[in-house]
This record gives structure tokens, C-alpha cells and sequence, in this order.
């Protein structure tokens, strides 16, 4: 059966440079033909975020099987496409998930009497005064914000980056607009709706550096801490949300559960799109630890890891090449985790309530690297 999905990238306003994002139409999540799936997946490489409105109906299980298969059809190598086993990636264990669905995660803000099963639920949306080196002052606080931490949703740990991740929003607080302040000496600062996620292409980082620094990231490679999310979660995040300061807070190896080494992983500095072709300057800076050269050279000294991963990342995230997403209640919206890099932005007050439901399911294979073909 031909497939009607109709894909019109989003016309982002005068002046920004934004090169990714999608509305999609025409299409019953719940009951998809094979050949949408099909026309999903390949704006899915070109477009990175895919947005669907009025999804309020989706249920958790059904979030859950089209996650799945959406997974399963992104999936480059065949060896691996039927191995999705729907183990649900957690980004760290309080977090709330659908009791009946529980690859489904309940994320968001205030207090909820009941959702899908789950009840009274606190929840509690991240404030970068938790988290970051420097806060904004109390007579600023609720107009504007910061990024919290620019992520991939990845244990980079273990189990291979997941490829999409999927979020639907189900009930939003009264909006309002906030400022993002970048608060870094360059006076950069973006309008953002409250609550939004903010997301920055990996391909445009790339494109964005000198021929020697693309040489440079095409063959560097960074491993990530053991245990990266325990490793540094006392250490502070730059005020961008790029990246952390250097104050010795990480943990040492032996303040960490034990390390299984093969668990390690060191992944190449730009990840391949497997349609387009084209490279992304794709790492968690937060969780990095050391960078492999081509030269044999490792650079172990963190604080120079980081020094050199925030001068690179840095131009990416510039105000013009942000974007953030302006959530109704229904959106349902698919992102590329593996080429666009993202933070939760905003502060929410505690009677602010926001209910969003997120799933995310760890890849089978590790991403392409600058060496492999699309
Ligand atoms: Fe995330």
C-alpha cells in the first residue's frame, strides 16, 4: 500500500541557521504501514527531529512498539535488526517509569496524583542550580535559565548508543517565554519557550571547524569514563551546560563500583549518518575522559580533554543553530540521538506541572565511524 506521510521540514525563523527538523503528517502511529516506517526512517537521517502533533491517544505500549520499530528499521546492519530485546535504557535509577509499560518513562515536573498506573508521582524537573559551576541570581531565576546539560541519551557504558528517542508531551504548564543565557563572557542569549528541549546538530558542529580541526576530530577518538555517570556526578557543569569544569570532584577508580573493562568504551569523535553520508561531531563531553590521537598520543589530563571538546563543540551551539522545540500538549517527537546533541532547558516553578512520557532503547551496534561507509 502507498504510503500518504507527508514530510515538510520546519521553517525556522529569519536569521537562524538551523538546518534540521520536520513536521510530519499523514500518519496513524499506532497502525503504520511498512512502507511509512520506511519514508520515517529516511527523513529520520535527513531531518533529525521528527515532530507529530495531536498524538495525545498514544499510549505508553504503543510509544513503546513504535520506538521499537522505528529502532529496528534505523538500524543499518541486518545482522542486528531483529536483536532490539526492548531492554530500556534509565539515565539514572529514580527515574519514574509506566508500571505497566515500564520501558516508558515518566519525566517531568510537579506533583501528579496519577498517571498511567504510576501514582503520586514528585516529579522534578532538572535546575541547573544543582548542577552547575555558577547559578543565575535569585531575581532572575524564573525568566531566565540555562542549558542543564548538553547530552546524547547514551549509558556509554556497556550497551551501543541508542539510535532515536521518542517523547510525548502530555499535559505542559501555562506558557511563557524564558531567556537562555549561555553566561560564558560572550553575552549569547536565546528565547526559548518554557520547558523546552533544546537540540544542536552534530553535522553542523562538524561542518563548522577549520579543514585542521575537522582532520583532528575525523581521527581522534574518546573513551568515556567507567561508570561515567557516577564517575562525575558531584562535578559541576560549565554555565553553556557544555561540558564540566575541572575541580576534581570525579570519583577515583577505587570510589567506583568494580570496572569491567571491556565495558569501556572509546568511540571515534564523528559518527557516520549511515543515509546521508555525512559526518557529526557526535560526544558526551560531560562523560568524556581521555582522547586516543591518530598519532598514538592519549591525552589523559581531563581538564585538556575538556579545553579542547568545549573549543570544538562550543561554535555549535552559537543562538542561531539552536533549536527549541515549542511543545503543545500532543507533540510527539522523534529525535536522532546520534546526530544531534540536546539539554533540557527551563525553570519550572513547583506548581508548574509538566507530563511528558520518553522512551529510548539501546542500540545493537556501535555508530560508523569517519572510515566507514555510509
Ligand atoms: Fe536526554
Amino acid at each position: 500500500m502507498a504510503s500518504h506521510v507527508k514530510v515538510e521540514p520546519i521553517v525556522h525563523p529569519e536569521g537562524s541557521s538551523i538546518s534540521f527538523g520536520a513536521n510530519i503528517s499523514d500518519i496513524d502511529l499506532i497502525d503504520s504501514s511498512d512502507a511509512d516506517i520506511e519514508i520515517l526512517a529516511k527523513a529520520f537521517y535527513k531531518h533529525h527531529v521528527l515532530v507529530f502533533e495531536g498524538q495525545e491517544h498514544l499510549s505508553p505500549r504503543a510509544q513503546y512498539e513504535f520506538t521499537q520499530r522505528l529502532n529496528s528499521t534505523v538500524t543499518t546492519s541486518s545482522r542486528h535488526k531483529d536483536q532490539l530485546n526492548g531492554k530500556s535504557f534509565l539515565l539514572s535509577p529514580d527515574l519514574n517509569t509506566v508500571p505497566h509499560q515500564p520501558q516508558v518513562q515518566i519525566i517531568g515536573n510537579g506533583f501528579v496524583r496519577e498517571h498511567e498506573g504510576a501514582k503520586n508521582l514528585k516529579l522534578r524537573y532538572p535546575h541547573h542550580r544543582s548542577s552547575h559551576s555558577t547559578v543565575i541570581e535569585d531575581q532572575n531565576a524564573l525568566n531566565h535559565t540555562r542549558f542543564y546539560r548538553w547530552h546524547i541519551d547514551a549509558d556509554l557504558y556497556g550497551a551501543p548508543p541508542p539510535i532515536a528517542t521518542t517523547i510525548l508531551a502530555v499535559k505542559l504548564p501555562k506558557r511563557r517565554m524564558q531567556t537562555i543565557r549561555y553566561d560564558d563572557g560572550t553575552g549569547d542569549e536565546l528565547v526559548a519557550p518554557l520547558g523546552t528541549i533544546a537540540f544542536a546538530s552534530g553535522e553542523a558542529m562538524y561542518d563548522l571547524l577549520s579543514e585542521e580541526d575537522k582532520a583532528f576530530a575525523r581521527s581522534t577518538r574518546v573513551e568515556y569514563a567507567a561508570h561515567p555517570y557516577l564517575w562525575m556526578a558531584s562535578a559541576k557543569s560549565h554555565p553553556t551546560g557544555l561540558g564540566l569544569v575541572s575541580e576534581g570532584k570525579e570519583l577515583e577508580d577505587d570510589e567506583l563500583p568494580p570496572v569491567d573493562s571491556t565495558s569501556i568504551q572509546v568511540l571515534p569523535m564523528c559518527w557516520r549518518n549511515p543515509v546521508t553520508g555525512r559526518l557529526a561531531l557526535q560526544v558526551h563531553a560531560s562523560v568524556a575522559r581521555r582522547l586516543h590521537l591518530a598519532n598514538g598520543e592519549v591525552i589523559d589530563d581531563l581538564e585538556r580533554v575538556r579545553r579542547i571538546l568545549y573549543r570544538l563543540q562550543r561554535p555549535g551551539i552559537a543562538p542561531q543553530l539552536v533549536y527549541t522545540h515549542d511543545w503543545e500538549e500532543g507533540d510527539f517527537v522523534i529525535f536522532h540521538n546520534r546526530g544531534l546533541i540536546h539539554s533540557v532547558v527551563g525553570t519550572l516553578a513547583d506548581d508548574e506541572v509538566r507530563i511528558m512520557r520518553q522512551c529510548i532503547i539501546a542500540g545493537t551496534e556501535m555508530p560508523l565511524g569517519p572510515d566507514d561507509l555510509a
